[in-house]
């Protein structure tokens, strides 16, 4: 059955990418339009965003419409435009005085009204479109409020009466947590009720705490996440809230094979599949070449890249011994795409210059080098402390690049550890978050990597896997089907 979806987010690739939560984005948008869904996408036009190539086109009905967000008033209009590289239309809300700014998130003090204005846009459009969504799925912080305000501000409107709200969490280690003040910025006085007051008494509001006492259904991003976040070792202080909900579905992450696949990855100067492994060799070369490091010994010497935001959920801790230690014990070299923390930047940057001609620390954002690194590195390292799915591992997978990741989450349901003695396996798996589980690591995937036929077969089983999202949007619509199905007019 076509299901009508309200789909609002903080990111959405390629037009805004700070992390997964774009390619997720721009993938489900993709798959749910193929599965004939009428999908309406709405996230912020941000002043990064180049609109010429779009074929960008104001909105008739949704141009200069007023929003009271805390008795401030705001207005915004509405762009359709053109999603690079597919047939999808997106929706992007244009508030040049919350969304010009320097990056997609930021610090200022009215950081929560920037998302609450999308949120908002996302439920004014629908009005004035006369569109009744099924199904309104909100992501993150970002856009927790939509199943409050479904169930407050906007439940006078019958447009919305069958509409149903799930919340996909895509990492619980980031909240939305403002001070009470913002409480008026969220909801008019008479229903501050509906706020959490817990944590009102405790000082503070807490946007995904909010989103997830009101969705209809919570998901997560892969099956192990799902279960980790009841614990407190995970769930961030959401542990007690998540457990009084019913359940928390986990849906792994799929892969967008139309952008990641080294057949025909447009960032890549050569392609290969599984029976052309001679230029992947090759892009290594060139990768070495690119990024400074000495190509001669590259057949002998294995690469490890790592692409990643520098924030302390990715493990990079670990690094701090496990790195040194292992490039003096171990011939190998190391390319690092990352941007982020200060004490991480500064770590890569001194190994960097401890070792010159084998460590390179590429500060900074590059969509096309994170098409290199995944091409061009034997081995992708992701010692990640959480990590609700991760797409790099996933993506390491099609390119024949070995992930070595720690057991947790999606990394967890994605990669399996190589067994010598079968043969099976994907990757090298370590349980324990300490050094030495990424030392045994790193020194597992050398071993392998000088053992030529294990190699081969250990790189050929990740690249005969298959993440697409073919199959896992199937489980995002029978999520919604579900709620369709128990849909009677609100309660
Ligand atoms: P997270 O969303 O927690 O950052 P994921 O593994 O889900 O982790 O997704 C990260 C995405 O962001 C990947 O597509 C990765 O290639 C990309 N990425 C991260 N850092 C950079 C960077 N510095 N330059 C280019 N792409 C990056
Ligand atoms: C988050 C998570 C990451 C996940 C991504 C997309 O940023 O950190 O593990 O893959 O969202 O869901």
């Amino acid at each position: 059955m076509s299901l009508k979806i309200c789909f609002v987010t903080a990111e959405l690739a390629p037009l805004a990418k700070a992390g997964g939560l774009a390619d997720v984005s721009g993938a489900l948008l993709k798959s749910l339009l193929a599965r004939g869904h009428d999908v309406r996408l709405f996230m912020p036009a941000y002043g990064s965003i180049d609109l010429t190539k779009l074929d960008a086109q104001p909105v008739g009905a949704l141009q200069n419409l007023p929003v009271t967000i805390g008795g401030q008033d705001v207005s915004f209009s509405v762009l359709s435009v053109q999603v690079p590289n597919s047939t999808a239309r997106a929706y992007l809300v244009d508030c040049p005085q919350y969304f010009h700014r320097a990056g997609i998130y930021g610090n200022a003090a009215d950081e929560h009204r920037r998302f609450l204005l999308l949120t908002h846009a996302a439920f004014i459009s629908c009005q004035h479109l006369s569109f009744a969504p099924d199904i309104l799925h909100c992501n993150d912080w970002h856009t927790a409020a939509g199943p409050l305000w479904l169930r407050t501000l906007y439940q006078w409107d019958g447009l919305f009466e069958h509409t149903r709200s799930v919340l996909t969490i895509h990492n619980i280690g980031y909240q939305g947590v403002f001070a009470p003040t913002i409480a008026d910025d969220l909801l008019p006085p008479h229903m501050h009720p509906a706020l959490h007051q817990d944590d009102l008494r405790a000082g503070q509001i807490n946007l995904l705490r909010l989103g997830l006492v009101y969705a209809d259904m919570i998901t997560t991003v892969s099956p192990t996440y799902a279960r980790e976040i009841m614990t407190p070792q995970y769930g961030h202080g959401m542990e007690s809230t998540l457990s009084s909900r019913l359940n928390v579905v986990g849906i792994l992450n799929g892969v967008d094979y139309d952008e990641w696949d080294p057949r025909h990855d447009r960032y890549l100067p050569l392609h290969y599949g599984a029976n052309k492994l001679g230029t992947k060799a090759k892009l290594k070369e060139l990768l070495l070449e690119r990024v400074g490091l000495e190509p001669a010994a590259a057949a002998r010497r294995p690469l490890i890249g790592m692409v990643t935001r520098l924030a302390e959920q990715k493990g990079i801790d670990l690094l701090f011994d496990a790195l040194p230690a292992t490039l003096a014990e171990r011939d190998f070299n190391l390319v690092v795409l990352g941007a982020g923390e200060s004490r991480y930047e500064h770590f890569f940057q001194e190994l960097q210059q401890q070792y010159p001609a084998r460590v390179k620390h590429a500060r900074g954002y590059s969509e096309e080098l994170s098409h290199w690194i995944e091409a061009g590195s034997d081995m992708f390292l992701m010692p990640s402390r959480y990590e609700p799915c991760g797409l790099n591992q996933l993506y390491s997978l099609r390119y024949g690049t070995v992930p070595i990741v720690r057991r947790t989450g999606g990394l967890a349901d994605s990669v399996e550890h190589f067994d010598f003695v079968t043969g099976t396996g994907t990757g090298i798996v370590f349980n324990d978050y300490d050094a030495d589980g990424v030392r045994w690591a790193l020194n597992t995937a050398m071993d392998l990597y000088q053992q030529k036929s294990h190699w081969r077969r250990l790189v050929q089983n990740g690249m005969a896997k298959d993440f697409s999202w073919q199959h896992q949007v199937g489980e995002y619509e029978r999520v919604y089907q579900q709620l369709v199905d128990s849909a009677g007019p609100r309660a």
